[in-house]
């Protein structure tokens, strides 16, 4: 395989082919309403993306994923879509999602938008009908209930949001009539996919989607699109926190995969290379591995390297078995440290101290970046932002945040829009204020505070990802294991070596080679060797 080529001005013209740009593509997840806001109302915006593009091209990533910017009452953040070929008035017009995506292309940068297939909104025009009794019924999750007056729900299913999968709901006399499923919020209804219709309307949206030059598909909750036939109970409560350790009958059942393998087939209708990436919370890395096989989807975000401790020989055990699996099929592995739906990972790994998160999540970055693969980076990661762990409980979105026993509800904390300049009310944001507060320090941390500053996080991304551009070696290929004491992870690729001290002390390396660049200074040691703080990862040439 060819290293990375410079991407073509318009992808939809690309000659087809295979450069595999998606195999070692650092890709930068744009959380629409947080981003950047054009209009003053205080949330993120298309035109604001597309204003902001410069900085993506300035920080060299090669895609941008864009989260969901469909019609929608956001009951979830937008993942509740009502219509999936129009754009919500929030986030601009459908004129805007098209400007937006051919001026990525003009700046070398490919654009991946979600999809969201496993539910609609409650308001999509479907499930109206359903509810009236239409014969859409069959394209949702319908059934009555158990007791005597069906008061109970059919089965023992719970929302990954918390409380029951299922809401009873009413009759158009005004009696209590069937359940229906929401894996998630029940303004979100799961969708069947045993109905055709289903199928053949998501085709026409990802042609949608595709024909106005979108190079691929986030394609929300992957796992989840089939549920095991005649819906078994589960037998055990606290089910939320059973996703990712074994399978549920509500997600990652074989028969996703079917569904999987016809889109790639549609995906590879048309030129360019248009990929599918799968978010799926698979119980192993083997299980993952089915969703990038040769005739699935082309990448699988890696949750098993984002929920890793800050531990050297943990983290060399899910590189190792990352790597195993996806090479097992041939794809590459999707490293991924952050998103939307996590605790940013400078507090994941520091908790209250950000000094040490910082370190922490600076060495992260590099180490990821160095591994061969994918690297997908989530917006605010390269500014070093925190979590946000203090939000007062009014200003609160998370739909979780409002039930309870599922997931902790408190994913607004990594949603806060994004501080761009040291001034102005939300911190050239917008020019109104922010849907949810900054934290005053982060004028500090604003991308034009960083621009320039020789230390700064952002600056340390911009290093990593032209390094990482201009190196044969890194990107896509093999990686081999050096011996190492404790706390260390140190491997070489071609012409390359990057080692990360994890632990607590700082470690001498007698001539590790060339620094190409490091998350903290290194001092020099005796002779030709140098130190290597703690929670530092460095790259050198060799
Ligand atoms: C995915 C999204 C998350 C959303 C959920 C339901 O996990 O990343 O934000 O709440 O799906 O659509």
């Amino acid at each position: 395989m060819t290293r990375r080529p410079t991407p073509p001005t318009d992808p939809r013209t690309a000659p087809s082919g295979s450069s595999g740009w998606w195999r070692d593509a650092v890709i930068y997840q744009v959380y629409v309403r947080s981003f950047a806001d054009s209009n003053g109302d205080g949330v993120g915006d298309l035109p604001g993306v597309r204003e902001r593009l410069p900085h993506l091209a300035a920080l060299g990533v090669d895609a941008v994923w864009l989260t969901p910017f469909y019609a929608s009452p956001q009951a979830d953040g937008g993942y509740d879509v009502a219509d999936y070929r129009a754009v919500d008035p929030l986030f601009g017009t459908l004129d805007d999602a098209v400007e937006l995506i051919d001026r990525a292309h003009e700046l070398g940068i490919r654009v991946i938008v979600d999809v969201v297939p496993n539910h609609t909104s409650e308001q999509h025009p479907w499930f109206r009908a359903a509810l009236a009794q239409g014969p859409e019924r069959t394209r949702y999750h319908f059934r009555p209930g158990r007791g005597t007056d069906g008061e109970l729900p059919p089965n023992d299913w719970e929302s990954v949001f918390g409380g029951p999968a299922w809401t009873r709901t009413t009759r158009p006399d005004g009696t209590p009539g069937d359940w229906y499923l929401h894996l998630f919020a029940p303004q979100q209804p799961d969708l069947n996919w045993d109905d055709p219709a289903v199928h053949a309307e998501f085709d026409s949206v990802l042609r949608f989607w595709l024909d106005r030059g979108v190079d691929g598909f986030r394609i929300d909750v992957a796992h989840g699109m089939v549920k095991a036939a005649g819906m078994p109970d589960i037998g055990a409560r606290e089910q939320a926190k059973m996703i990712g350790s074994q399978v549920l009958p509500f997600f990652d059942q074989d028969g996703v995969h079917t569904i999987h393998r016809a889109w790639r087939r549609l995906l590879d209708t048309y030129d360019g290379e248009r990929i599918g990436v799968a978010e799926a919370w698979a119980p192993s890395a083997e299980r993952l591995a089915l969703y990038v096989r040769p005739d699935e989807l082309h990448q699988a975000f890696n949750f098993q390297f984002l929920t890793c401790p800050w531990d050297a020989a943990a983290m060399r055990t899910v590189i190792d078995a990352s790597l195993a699996a996806t090479g097992s099929v041939g794809a590459p592995t999707t490293w991924v440290l952050s998103n939307h739906d996590v605790v940013r990972h400078l507090t994941r790994y520091g908790g209250d101290d950000h000094a040490r998160g910082l370190r922490r999540a600076r060495a992260a970055a590099l180490l990821m970046l160095a591994l061969p693969g994918s690297t997908y980076l989530y917006q605010g990661e390269e500014l070093g932002l925190p979590e946000v762990s203090d939000l007062p409980d009014a200003v609160r979105q998370d739909p979780s945040f409002f039930r309870s026993d599922g997931q902790d509800g408190l994913r607004d904390g990594c949603r806060v829009p994004l501080p761009w300049t040291p001034e102005g009310p939300s911190y050239g944001f917008g020019d109104g204020g922010s849907w949810l507060p900054q934290p005053e320090e982060w004028k500090r941390l604003s991308a034009a505070a960083q621009q320039g500053v020789a230390d700064s996080t952002l600056e340390l991304y911009r290093k990593a990802l032209t390094v990482r551009k201009e190196l044969p070696g890194l990107g896509d290929g093999a990686m081999r294991w050096r011996p190492s004491a404790d706390g260390l992870l140190d491997f070489v690729r071609d012409g390359f070596r990057c080692t990360l001290n994890a632990g607590s002390a700082p470690v001498e390396l007698p001539s590790p080679g060339r620094l190409l660049v490091a998350s903290a200074e290194v001092a020099d040691g005796p002779g030709t060797g140098v130190v290597l703080p703690a929670d530092t990862c460095a790259w050198w040439a060799i």
